[in-house]
């Protein structure tokens, strides 16, 4: 049975159409005004909306919005009087779905009800058949031919439409700025700004002004008052990039913004309420974060309401093929040279390197190789991969080998100094230069069970 939610404010008409649906068989619920209508809308199961366009409060393109950003595939029904055709067409240009002209008979809303209700279980089965035939997806972009990248964008594809908190996880390249971007473009706000805020790049002193605003005088040098970058987000999306690296003072304030959507700037009184999506990013694991406790855990639930995890190039070398023609074909145009494809042997390389760097490494070797290429095609002469890649200083041994991370390094020399003592926990501590806590907490963490312990 669907639900229907009436918004009305002559209470004569909203009585007489929720008698009328109810009669028909539909759940309903009334609102007066546009504000009671999006709390009803949070907190009830709605099929469909029927609203007047002129609501007291707000306009009838406001409400539609305010709803569209809610959630973007409700149907909402339109009712407004003779003579304002064009505004109904205004409306249905921003999402309505159709619209009635006042005054109607009952027979005729009910027709347009079930005609939307019915549009509307047609596209749910048609997205489960795309998804039962293995749907493809594809981003302006993107790369993304392998099953992996699918699934992020399948992620991806679901999660825009909302105004749902994401969290993008991946190590250094993978491509998060760019499915950040993706999400904010295949979304509702996506007319509205996209702004982004790198609380690693922000000395932690400055970073809450950037983030929240100041006025006047609000510390010395503050000559004239500044928007924060959540204002400059109001109807957009707010990127949040290298999440973990917030320092803990910031992390409280963005908890309230994100609880109450309000904040107020530094040195002002004023609150100020935003409309923003948030994405968040973050290259280092959070949740070990967490446990170290320099993270919040209620930030963090906040924050991890949809997270998309994208892999590492080394994981999805099946894309490297496709990656490497976007590349060659964007530098070819930008640099005017003919360069036309990659011969084999090149290509081979390209699939046999570990990739540290990821996609943006690839993309800076396919723009080199595009520089010193000289014929048609792109030869493996002209490939220069950096096989020493935690290593900046030529001709020294690496830091830690390539395609590793220092926890996962750390990890390894932690497994070999158990080996060699053979399971002894107190000698591998004794000989890693630890504490047996420390190296117990080390263990916990890499999921080693205690059981395994050799004691002497
Ligand atoms: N699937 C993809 N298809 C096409 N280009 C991609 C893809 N993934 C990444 N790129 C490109 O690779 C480069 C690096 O990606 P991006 O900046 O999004 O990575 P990141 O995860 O945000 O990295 P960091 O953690 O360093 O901020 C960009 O130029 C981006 O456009
Ligand atoms: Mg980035």
């Amino acid at each position: 049975m669907a639900s229907i939610l009436i918004v009305e404010d002559e209470a004569k008409m909203r009585r007489l159409l929720e008698l009328n649906l109810g009669e028909e068989g539909f759940t309903t619920h009334a609102a007066a005004d546009a504000e009671t209508g999006l709390k009803l809308l949070s907190q009830e199961k709605i099929d469909l909306v029927v609203t007047d366009f002129k609501l007291p409060g707000m306009n009838g393109l406001e409400f539609l919005q305010a709803i569209k950003r809610v959630d973007a595939a409700l149907p909402v029904v339109i009712m407004t009087a003779y003579g304002s055709v064009e505004s109904a067409v205004e409306a249905m240009k921003v999402g309505a779905s159709d619209y009635v002209l006042k005054p109607f008979s009952l027979a005729e809303m009910v027709l347009v009800i079930r005609k939307e209700l019915d549009a509307c279980k047609l596209r749910d089965e048609n997205r489960s058949l795309r998804e039962a035939l293995g749907q493809r997806y594809e981003y302006a972009n993107v790369v993304a031919q392998g099953e992996k990248m699918q699934a992020v964008l399948a992620l991806v594809e679901r999660v825009a439409p909302t105004n749902s908190t994401v969290l993008l996880g991946g190590e250094s390249g993978v491509g998060k700025d760019l499915i950040a971007r993706a999400i904010h473009e295949h979304s509702h706000r996506a007319s509205g700004p996209f702004i982004k805020i790198n609380s690693t790049a922000i000395p932690e002193n400055l970073l809450e002004s950037e983030l929240f605003g100041y006025e006047k005088g609000a510390f010395s040098g503050a000559t004239t008052s500044k928007p924060g970058k959540f204002e400059l987000a109001d109807k957009g999306t707010l990127f949040l990039d290298e999440i973990g690296d917030v320092p803990p003072a910031i992390q409280v304030k963005l908890l309230r913004v994100l609880q109450e959507r309000q904040f107020e700037r530094l040195g002002g009184t004023k609150t100020l309420k935003v409309d923003v999506r948030l994405i968040a990013a973050t290259n280092r694991d959070l949740r070990a974060a967490l446990e170290e406790g320099t993270f919040r855990e209620d930030l963090y639930y906040r924050l991890n309401v949809v997270a998309i995890d994208i892999p590492p190039l080394r994981e999805h070398k099946e894309d490297i093929p496709a990656l490497a023609g976007f590349f060659l074909e964007r530098f070819a145009r930008e640099s005017g040279k003919p360069v036309r494809g990659i011969t084999p042997a090149a290509m081979r390389l390209l699939m046999d390197f570990h990739w540290p760097g990821n996609v943006r490494e690839l993309e800076n070797i396919l723009e080199r190789g595009v520089t010193l290429s000289s014929g048609p095609m792109l030869e493996a002469s002209d490939i220069h991969l950096d096989t020493r890649a935690a290593n900046h200083q030529a001709g020294s041994a690496p830091v830690i080998p390539e395609g590793m991370t220092l926890d996962k390094w750390e990890q390894e020399i932690i497994r070999e100094a158990l080996r060699r003592a053979n399971g002894n926990k107190s000698q591998a501590a004794r000989a890693l230069g630890l504490s047996r806590n420390a190296l117990r907490y080390r263990l916990s963490q890499m999921g080693v069970d205690d059981a395994a312990e050799k004691e002497p």
